[in-house]
């Protein structure tokens, strides 16, 4: 029995808590308090009879096409709109224009392959924006300008080729950038350049298969405090030469899980010893050799993670200066 058809059920019977408002729209949607949920109905449209004083609206796992702004006009109240997993190739600026209060606009799972610099132009109060998996190649001008409340902005599987997301210094108050599973080979130093008026804390680049760290490529996000870069095919000497370049960071969290560093050394991690590195994640390396000294670096590491590699070299300055470190997941043929 559907979901739809029960609630339809439960409605005709009264057998639902006396909170739960039961709308007669015939979209089925699902309205509790101020939050419509309208997803897994097959939609083709943006259902028009729900209450105007929604603030949650629903929409994903849907067959939308386009979300049509006109058809928001009724719900000007809405703070999050979760529009993932449709067809939705395009993205009206208009749509904002009619959500000015706008907090989380999901897109995930989507057919967007184009932003211009109007789409955002009116989504001003935007926290958060989703959106992952969507078919995103190359970001021209700025689209993301506007954008001054921004806190969250998920780019992840997409096709870009370049972390460059703009041509002037711009989401001021962006904190968490996540681009994993793009085609980003080179980090390149002009390519951060927008976000030197930010203050970001955490960028994610995991699974793209970076092949060159440019001189200074992370000065423009010198407050950096978390970075990971997961099944990226660094070795040893790139992974050394990423550690030079994190130098004059915050980083306190650094991510290399599948990264085939196969063997560290006492000068893989020197280029953090400015820093307060004190999570470091190596596990799923196939690490082999543990050298001397090779994490004297990081007096201030209290979390290391080793687990899935097979260790055979180890000394007893394999893990000398390690000073804080409260856990180790260290098994010897993983
Ligand atoms: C929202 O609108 C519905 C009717 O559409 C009403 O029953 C409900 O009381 C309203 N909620 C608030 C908080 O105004
Ligand atoms: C919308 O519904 C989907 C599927 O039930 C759920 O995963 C998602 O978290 C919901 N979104 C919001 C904003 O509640
Ligand atoms: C909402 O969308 C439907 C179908 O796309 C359209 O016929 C209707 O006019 C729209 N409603 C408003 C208020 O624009
Ligand atoms: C953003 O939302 C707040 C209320 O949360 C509202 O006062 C403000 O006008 C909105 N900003 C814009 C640009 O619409
Ligand atoms: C930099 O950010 C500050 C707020 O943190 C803002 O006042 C200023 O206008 C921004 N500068 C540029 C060039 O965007
Ligand atoms: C770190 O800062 C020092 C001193 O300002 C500078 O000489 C060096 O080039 C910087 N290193 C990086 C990787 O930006
Ligand atoms: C490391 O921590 C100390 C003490 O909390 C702080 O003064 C210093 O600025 C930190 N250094 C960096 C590079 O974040
Ligand atoms: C690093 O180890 C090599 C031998 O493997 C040694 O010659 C060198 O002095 C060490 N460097 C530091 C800074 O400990
Ligand atoms: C590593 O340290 C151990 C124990 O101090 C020492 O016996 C060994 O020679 C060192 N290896 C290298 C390559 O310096």
């Amino acid at each position: 029995m559907s979901r739809s058809l029960l609630w339809h059920i439960s409605c005709f019977l009264g057998l639902l808590p006396f909170w739960i408002q039961c709308t007669s729209s015939a979209n089925s949607c699902a309205v509790w308090h101020e939050v419509a949920d309208c997803s897994h109905l097959k939609l083709t449209q943006i259902p028009d009879d729900l209450p105007a004083n929604i603030t949650v609206l629903n929409l994903t796992h849907n067959q939308l096409r386009k979300l049509p702004p006109a058809n928001f006009t009724r719900y000007s109240q809405l703070t999050i709109l979760d529009a993932g997993f449709n067809s939705i190739s395009k993205l009206e600026p208009e749509l904002c224009q009619k959500l000015p209060l706008l907090g989380i606009l999901n897109f995930q799972h989507n057919e967007l392959y184009q932003l211009s610099d109007k789409t955002f132009i009116f989504c001003r109060n935007l926290t958060e924006l989703h959106l992952r998996y969507n078919l995103i190649h190359k970001i021209q001008n700025n689209p993301f300008k506007g954008l001054k409340n921004l806190i969250k902005l998920d780019l992840s599987h997409n096709g870009l080729s370049s972390t460059k997301l703009g041509t002037q210094l711009q989401l001021e108050n962006l904190q968490e950038l996540l681009l994993s599973n793009n085609k980003i080979h080179v980090l390149k130093r002009e390519e951060l350049d927008f976000l030197g008026n930010s203050s970001l804390k955490k960028l994610e680049l995991s699974s793209n298969q970076i092949k060159e760290f440019s001189p200074g490529c992370f000065h423009a996000i010198g407050k950096l405090f978390g970075l990971s870069l997961n099944n990226a095919q660094l070795g040893a000497s790139l992974t050394e030469n990423l550690c030079q370049e994190l130098s004059n960071t915050s980083i306190q969290t650094l991510s290399l899980s599948s990264t085939q560093l196969y063997r560290t050394s006492n000068t893989t991690f020197a280029g953090l010893k400015q820093t307060n590195l004190t999570v470091l994640d190596l596990s799923y390396n196939g690490l082999n050799v543990i050298g001397n000294d090779s994490f004297a670096w990081l007096p201030h590491l209290e979390y290391l993670f080793l687990e899935y590699n097979n260790i055979v070299h180890l000394s007893s300055r394999s893990f000398y200066g390690l000073f804080n470190v409260r856990l180790m997941i260290l098994p010897f043929s993983g």
